[in-house]
């Protein structure tokens, strides 16, 4: 991805947008002081590709899919980092009505729970309008024309739908209006936080086909969080695991199900006996996941459930390295071999370093 300076969102590119997330902390205010929910989390996210996010509940997908629009809500604060999208620049400088306007015209966002995200006392056509007058969209018939077609590409009967209010359409078809919402202003970098939990396992095949034959046609940037690799592994060119606000493996989705290195994601794919393949073989992971309350502020987050702990990980916090296009932080994941040059795992990797080691 080429980063740019910040120039006026209506100027913009309209081709899919690279993203780079580089060194990204979030805390949340608790009764305990401030808790970081993101740890100097670094990722580049190429352009076109589809990229899933994964990781148990509370390990952060949420906090980090919010900050990519800068959305990130009090009691939270992201205390540090940048997150350059192509076009926009560093969406955690942009604020008031630039802000605004990037959100929907160029970044778009289908909230964790969409299904029950519309407002229940207007139909979807009158939120859809609300949403065009509010980014200074002067063609509402335009606008309808393209949610009726998008809502039509999603099997939708789409007049039917935007004279509905939300109570007289099914979960499956809440998930389609807020993926529609989300693309409506011809935004060409989307987030879906969760888009097939609560949803039967043919209505989340039919979204998924959606989500993969959108991004294809619309030529989009497409991030999507799950807590289930099984989805991921369907949809996605690429994937980061998430434990405890950290980035601890990240490649091509392929590759990281198919040799994972690190043992969280080892232990993920492990507990999932329909990829496993044979039933008896899944193993539910030991433990459970941190709260910011019982993170450690030292060493490794994953110690207290990782069959290969050392001494290193009680103090020692692991850097992400990168192997080729493959990035894990783990103190026993090999390291290559010494003088052999390797990249960094942050985004720093794509300017040639020179340096031996690697670190984020
Ligand atoms: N508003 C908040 N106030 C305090 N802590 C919060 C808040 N929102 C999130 N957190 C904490 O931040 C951490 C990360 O939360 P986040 O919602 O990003 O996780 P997640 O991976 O999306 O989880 P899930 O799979 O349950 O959606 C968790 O420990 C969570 O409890
Ligand atoms: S750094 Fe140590 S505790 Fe953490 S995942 Fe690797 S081996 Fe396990
Ligand atoms: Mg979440």
């Amino acid at each position: 991805m080429t980063t740019t300076s910040r120039v006026p969102v209506t100027l913009v590119t309209r081709a899919a947008p690279g993203v780079e997330v580089r060194d990204l902390t979030v805390v949340y205010k608790t009764p305990l002081g401030e808790l970081p929910a993101l740890r100097g989390v670094s990722m580049i996210v190429e352009p076109g590709t589809i990229t899933g996010i994964v990781g148990e509940s509370g390990s952060g997908k949420s906090t980090l899919a919010l900050s990519l629009l800068n959305a990130v809500q009090p009691p939270g604060r992201i205390a540090g980092g940048s997150v350059e999208i192509d076009g926009l620049g560093d969406v955690l400088t942009l604020g008031g009505e630039e802000l605004r306007q990037a959100r929907g015209r160029h970044l778009g966002y289908v909230f964790q729970a969409a299904q029950n995200s519309l407002n229940p006392l207007k139909t979807v056509g009158k939120q859809l309008l609300d949403l065009g007058r509010s980014h200074g969209v002067r063609d509402g018939r335009a606008l309808v024309r393209d949610a009726m077609s998008l809502l039509e590409r999603m099997g939708l009967d789409g007049a039917r739908v935007l004279d509905s209010h939300q109570h007289q359409l099914s979960g499956g078809m809440r998930q389609r209006v807020g993926i529609m919402l989300a693309l409506v202003l011809n935004a060409h970098l989307v987030i879906l936080d969760e888009p097939t939990t609560a949803l039967d396992m043919i209505t989340q095949a039919t979204i998924l086909r959606i989500v993969r034959e959108v991004h294809q046609e619309r030529g989009l940037t497409t991030l999507m969080v799950t807590h289930d690799i099984g989805v991921a592994a369907e949809v996605t060119d690429r994937l980061a695991v998430m434990y405890g606000g950290r980035l601890v493996e990240h490649g091509p989705t392929r590759e990281v199900l198919g040799a994972p290195r690190h043992p969280y994601t080892q232990g993920l794919i492990q507990a999932i006996p329909r990829l496993s393949g044979d039933i008896t073989q899944a193993r539910a992971l030991p433990g459970r996941p941190p709260t910011l309350g019982t993170l450690p502020s030292a060493g490794c987050v994953f110690r207290e459930r990782c069959p290969r702990r050392m001494d290193v990980c009680e103090t020692d916090d692991p850097l992400a390295v990168a192997h080729g296009d493959r990035s894990v932080a783990c103190h026993a994941v090999e390291l290559p071999t010494p003088g052999v040059r390797v990249e960094r795992a942050t985004p720093a990797a794509r300017v040639p370093s020179g340096a031996e080691e690697d670190h984020t």
